[in-house]
């Protein structure tokens, strides 16, 4: 099974294996981690599932949508490498992705 690693925000990281067709967010939620609040359930309306990802994967993932793009405009804490885990479907092509869990805006 692909693995993502996930560092909270305390700098804790943890390594989990994610099932197939699972997005990043679901995947995070699903294995305890509380502080992703992912309000909307995965469907691009809250910006609470905001995520910087390891630079060397930015390439790798889906494209961003505008919807998605907006809602992170709305975020203090945008960053280059920031997106919204429940956009990233997690696939065998990202097998070792890592993400930060964003500051709470
Ligand atoms: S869970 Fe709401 S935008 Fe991702």
């Amino acid at each position: 099974m692909p693995k993502l690693t996930v560092v909270n925000r305390e700098g804790e990281e943890s390594t989990i294996d994610v099932e197939d067709g699972l997005t990043v967010m679901e995947a995070i939620r699903d294995n305890g981690f509380d502080e992703l609040l992912a309000l909307c359930g995965g469907c691009c309306s809250c910006a609470t599932c905001h995520v910087l990802v390891d630079p060397a994967f930015v390439a790798k993932l889906p494209e961003m949508s505008e919807d998605e793009d907006d809602l992170l405009e709305s975020s203090d804490h945008r960053a280059e490498n920031s997106r919204l885990s429940c956009q990233i479907a997690f696939t065998d092509a990202l097998d070792g992705l890592k993400v930060t869990i964003a500051p709470e805006d």
